[in-house]
This record gives C-alpha cells, sequence and structure tokens, in this order.
C-alpha cells in the first residue's frame, strides 16, 4: 500500500512530487523518499518517519530538476528504516526506482545478482532487486531493460523508474497495483493514485496490468506488453479530494471491505510455492523446537481475539498441541503456566495494543517464545516478537477492523498448516485439500462481496431494531462474535453471539416475538444441530436470517430469509461467512447515520489499558 508520484515537466518536480506524496497519506506510510534527475545527475533524499522529515532535508535551493521520481513506503519486507526506504538506485548510481507491490521471487533474484553480478544490495527490501535487475539489463534503452526485468519478476507491481542518462522520459509498468498518468501541460504526471494529481491535473490514463508507460514532457505512451501502442481514453475525474482518498468509496470500511480479495491473495502470496508447500518468511521454528512445544496460549484483543478463536481450532486439529485463547486483558492478570515449552501466539493489527504488548512482555519474562500475526511492520509487537507472520492487509484505516481480520485468519491457516506438516500430525491429502481451499480464496471472496445488495436490503428493514442476536457453532461461533462486535461497534446496536447450544441455558428466555436471529449454519457437520436450533427459535416466533454455504436448501426452508456465501470447506467458511455480515453492519450503520469510520469513543488502535 506505497505510494508512488511521478513528474516531468519543469523545476516544479520536487514541490509537484512532495505535495502529491502528503495526498497519499491515508494509504499509510512510514518513511518516504524522491529522487531528481538533475541535468543527468540523481539526487535523492530519503527519510523514516513523517514527510515533514524529508522536507526538513530538501530545503537546499540545488536539491532542484524537472524530472523525479518519490515514494511514501509502508514496510512489508525490511523495518522501516531510512536504508529501506524508496527510492532504491541500482548499485552504479544510474537507475531509480519506486514500487509498490511485492516482489515473490525476490530472494531467489537478489541470490542470482549476488552470485552472477556481484551486486552488493544496501536495504533488506524485496523493491532494491527491481532497481538491480534493470541496472544488469541496461543497454541505453530503458523501456528495454524494465522489459527485462519484469520478465524475471513474479508478483505485484507498480513501479516507476528513472535513469541518469535520460533527462526526458519516466517509465512505469503495472501488474496488480494501481498505477495511474496524469495529464498536464507542458509536463505530465505519474501516480498510484487520483488524489496525488488532483491539485494539477483531472485528465488522466488509467494505466492496466502488464502495460508499460513512457512518459515524457509532451506526450504519455502507453504500451501492451508485446509493446504494441495501446490507444486509452482520457479520463476526467469530478470527484473531490475525501472521494478519491476513498477511491470513490464512500467510507474507508466499505474500501477496506472490498480489499479484502486482494488483502488475501497477498497474505498467500509467495507463502505456498508451487509444490504446495507453506514457507513462512520470518517464521524460524524448526521441527525440534515444534516437537518441544507442549502448550499454546494465543492472545489478543477484540476482532484479533476472534480470529485467536479461530487459530485455536486449526492448531488443535492441524498440528494437536493444546492450545488456549485468551483475552490480553485477562491474560495479565492471571497466572498462567507458561515456560520455555509454551509457545505464546500475540495477535496484533496496529501491533501496538497496550493490552497485547504488556502479555507479550509477561509471557517472555517467564520464558516463553512470542510469534506474533500482525500487521505493521516494525510496530512494538513486530519489534519484540521472536517470529512474525505479517498479515500483508495493507493500513487499515477505518476504527472497524474488516480486511486485518479476514488476513489473521488467513495466517493462522498458514501457520497451522506448516506446524501440522512440520510435526507429521496433518496427513497429506488433508494438507493438499486445505492448501487447495485457501488458493480458492481470494476468487470466492469477491463472490460474497455480491451478497451486498441482499444484505443492504435486510439492513433496511432491520436498522430500526435495538436487539440482534448472532448464533452458530463450531468456527460459527467465533463468526458470531465477530459480526456482533461489528455492528455493535458502528452502529451502536445492543448485539448479542451465543454459541448456538447456550441458547437453552438461559439466552432463550430473551426471544420475543419478531426478535431478530442471524443464524449461522456454515457448518456441514454441525448443520442438522443448527436446523434444531432454528426450529426451536421460530417456535417462539422469532425472525431469522440464516447464513449458509450455497445449495443449502433447508436452512432456506425453515428461514424467513437466507444469505447465501460460495460452497466452500467447512474450514474456511469462517473467512467468507463475515463478508456479508460486515456489509450488514456498514449499511445498518449508514441508515442509523453513524460516524462510520470513527464510531463514537472508539480508537484505531487502544494504546492505554
Ligand atoms: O490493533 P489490534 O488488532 O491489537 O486491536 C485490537 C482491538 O482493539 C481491535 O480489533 C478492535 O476490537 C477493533 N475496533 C474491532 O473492529
Amino acid at each position: 500500500m506505497c505510494g508512488i508520484v511521478g513528474y516531468i515537466g519543469n523545476e516544479n518536480a520536487k514541490e509537484m512530487i512532495i505535495t502529491g506524496l502528503k495526498s497519499l497519506e491515508y494509504r499509510g506510510y512510514d518513511s518516504a523518499g524522491i529522487v531528481l534527475n538533475r541535468g543527468g545527475k540523481l539526487l535523492m533524499r530519503k527519510e523514516s518517519g513523517v514527510i515533514a522529515n524529508l522536507e526538513k532535508r530538501i530545503t537546499k535551493k540545488d536539491f532542484d530538476g524537472n524530472l523525479g521520481i518519490g515514494h511514501t513506503r509502508w514496510a512489508t519486507h525490511g523495518a522501516p528504516v531510512r536504508e529501506n526506504a524508496h527510492p532504491h538506485l541500482s548499485c552504479d548510481g544510474r537507475i531509480a526506482i519506486v514500487h509498490n507491490g511485492i516482489i515473490e521471487n525476490y530472494m531467489e533474484l537478489k541470490e542470482w545478482l549476488i552470485k552472477k553480478h556481484g551486486i552488493a544490495f544496501k536495504s533488506d527490501t524485496d523493491s532494491e532487486v527491481i532497481a538491480q535487475l534493470i541496472c544488469v539489463y541496461y543497454k541505453n534503452d530503458l523501456v528495454a531493460a524494465v522489459r527485462k526485468a519484469i520478465a524475471k519478476m513474479r508478483g505485484a507491481y507498480a513501479v516507476g523508474v528513472i535513469s541518469s542518462d535520460d533527462i526526458d522520459h519516466i517509465v512505469a509498468v503495472r501488474k496488480d497495483a494501481p498505477l495511474i498518468a496524469g495529464i498536464g501541460e507542458g509536463c505530465n504526471y505519474l501516480a498510484s493514485d487520483i488524489p496525488a494529481l488532483l491539485k494539477y491535473t483531472r485528465d488522466i490514463y488509467l494505466i492496466e496490468n502488464d502495460e508499460i508507460v513512457v512518459i515524457s514532457k509532451e506526450d504519455i505512451k502507453i504500451f501492451d506488453d508485446d509493446m504494441t501502442r495501446v490507444k486509452r481514453e482520457k479520463m476526467h475525474v469530478t470527484w473531490d479530494a475525501a472521494a478519491a482518498e476513498k477511491g470513490g468509496y464512500e467510507h474507508f470500511m466499505k474500501k477496506e471491505i472490498y480489499e479484502q480479495p486482494e488483502a488475501v491473495n497477498q497474505t498467500l502470496e509467495g507463502r505456498i510455492n508451487a509444490k504446495n508447500e507453506v514457507k513462512l518468511d520470518g517464521i524460524k521454528l524448526t521441527k525440534k523446537e515444534l516437537d518441544a512445544i507442549d502448550r499454546i496460549y494465543i492472545i489478543a484483543c477484540g476482532t484479533a481475539y476472534h480470529a485467536g478463536l479461530q487459530g485455536k481450532t486449526l492448531i488443535e486439529n492441524f498440528a494437536r498441541i493444546p492450545t488456549e485463547v485468551d483475552l490480553a486483558s485477562e491474560f495479565r492478570y492471571r497466572a498462567p503456566i507458561i515456560d520455555k515449552n509454551t509457545l505464546f501466539i500475540c495477535i496484533s493489527q496496529s501491533g501496538e495494543t497496550s493490552d497485547t504488548l504488556e502479555a507479550l512482555r509477561e509471557a517472555k519474562r517467564k520464558g516463553a517464545r512470542v510469534l506474533s500475526v500482525c500487521n505493521v511492520m516494525g510496530s512494538s509487537v513486530a519489534r519484540e516478537s521472536d517470529d512474525v507472520l505479517y498479515t500483508w492487509a495493507g493500513p487499515e484505516i477505518a476504527v472497524a477492523s474488516t480486511k486485518a481480520y479476514t488476513t489473521q485468519l488467513v495466517c493462522l491457516f498458514l501457520l497451522s498448516l506448516y506446524m501440522g506438516k512440520t510435526k507429521g500430525t496433518l496427513p497429506a491429502k488433508e494438507y493438499g485439500r486445505i492448501v487447495g481451499e485457501l488458493k480458492k480464496l481470494p476468487a470466492k471472496m469477491s463472490e460474497a462481496l455480491g451478497t451486498e445488495e441482499h444484505v443492504a436490503k435486510l439492513a433496511k428493514k432491520f436498522f430500526v431494531r435495538e436487539q440482534i442476536f448472532y448464533i452458530g457453532r463450531g468456527s460459527d461461533v467465533g463468526t458470531s462474535y465477530e459480526a456482533s462486535l461489528k455492528l455493535k461497534e458502528i452502529s451502536y446496536i445492543n448485539s448479542f453471539a451465543i454459541a448456538a447450544g447456550e441458547l437453552k441455558h438461559g439466552p432463550i428466555a430473551l426471544i420475543n416475538r419478531g426478535t431478530l436471529f442471524i443464524v449461522f449454519a456454515t457448518q456441514d457437520y454441525l448443520y442438522e444441530k443448527m436446523l434444531s436450533n432454528i426450529q426451536e427459535i421460530k417456535a417462539r416466533h422469532a425472525y431469522v436470517v440464516g447464513i449458509a454455504k450455497k445449495g443449502n436448501k433447508r436452512v432456506k426452508k425453515i428461514s424467513d430469509d437466507v444469505v447465501m456465501i460460495p460452497q466452500c470447506a467447512d474450514e474456511v467458511a469462517s473467512i467468507l461467512a463475515i463478508v456479508p455480515m460486515q456489509l450488514f453492519a456498514y449499511h445498518i450503520a449508514k441508515l442509523r447515520k453513524r460516524d462510520i469510520d470513527k464510531p463514537r469513543n472508539l480508537a484505531k488502535s487502544v494504546t492505554v489499558e
């Protein structure tokens, strides 16, 4: 989720690029940098932290040029420090690049560049290989060198490139990461997102996958992967700046819900290889160490805790290690049994949640090994853990967590598969089946987003309610908790999540005529039991909305309404079933005119106890 800006025209390059980068702040960043071509010499500055840090370093009058590229980085590979900030220069200093995305095969490319070409790398990033690759292929033709480099790269990228030898062009390429070119007068622009250009132009070209764009002061030429010139209609942007930041969505929450197929894809990318082996960057646990672990604690808060509930089932099923899930705020104040054979798994989107961090420190003091699942590189949780598995969801801005949750679930799948395979507790056939299901997830998540119209109608029907119940069994219990939390925090409706089997032990007394129950019935092995629960509730005149897999006709028959999620294995249903419920909460909150992205009394990152 990094931001890219490029400019070619007059001596305004520095100003335009910095202004553009500031407009991309909402993408989240932890460092920024700029490189200008000044008469054939590349001038570069980069800094960690806020853009103001970078500005302070480029106040000098001689830091000027008429063409350049800039970048805001949100760390994925390598800590958020100056060395890892973009732009990256080739080792001979002639090529500069900025990159948004992940180069999946960067390790093998890096090894090849070191062994074959003796290149000394200066950063820990995957992106630096792009600069070095282009340099290796560069023979005074930047476009040809870029084409040769991308033929070697796997993964997702939007890349801007300049060379000290060419004072007239910026070259850019795109695959699965956003990129646009802006049309100016006597100047032209490059950016990852519309807000970066709105101050300067509203006429843009959307660059498509596998296209190369060559930008000069006078024109913008777009080519397909065979170098055939592409004729592209120009788009005139009418959005205001705020709408543009949200990519045209009304709220960040909605944008983030819709980013889930891509976020899940990114989180899986590079972690399941061609032989279906799970390779976890950042996890150093060996078979011997895994065999020695006799107890696991999963600790988290809020939504991350709900992901932990699913993680327990996965680890116990696949790796057969007894696992406890606890709220970080509770764990801190009891006397958990921890020793060197305990693995402590911490889940946190922000990596700064005070309760989680203190629980982590307590576990470390007692000798546990700490592994974290985290979305923010370089955060306190990540830095203080022995092993880190990153959710590559990109920055999450809305207070209500959505894409961080589904990518946490994906990480817990990867981790438990890795543990099960390494320990030999998961039969090969089962392992293959689950890996197959994970690979299908991005497409199925897109399909699950297709429920929005139906769910919006339900929201219209129920937004005036003051009480809603969510029930389920098995992994649907965790999904019920998460669906209920989403609704509570953004709509302020009093909602309850209950394990369906517990209903008759008390909560059933709350049912009145018309009480709304959202009933998850996504687990085939518990299907009959859920049908009985629905009958029980219906007999007391409640209104039932079932959540079931496509084709589950009996739920449909006995419920008042049903939302169908895609067909899938029971194990992954939790990742799909939450999607319509995020949308349900969103639409209810919108109808109740709530401040969806910043609900009252809540903060994105809870750094106090
Ligand atoms: O950053 P963390 O994942 O550690 O945050 C934990 C909770 O504060 C967070 O999930 C919270 O419950 C969200 N607002 C839920 O949408």
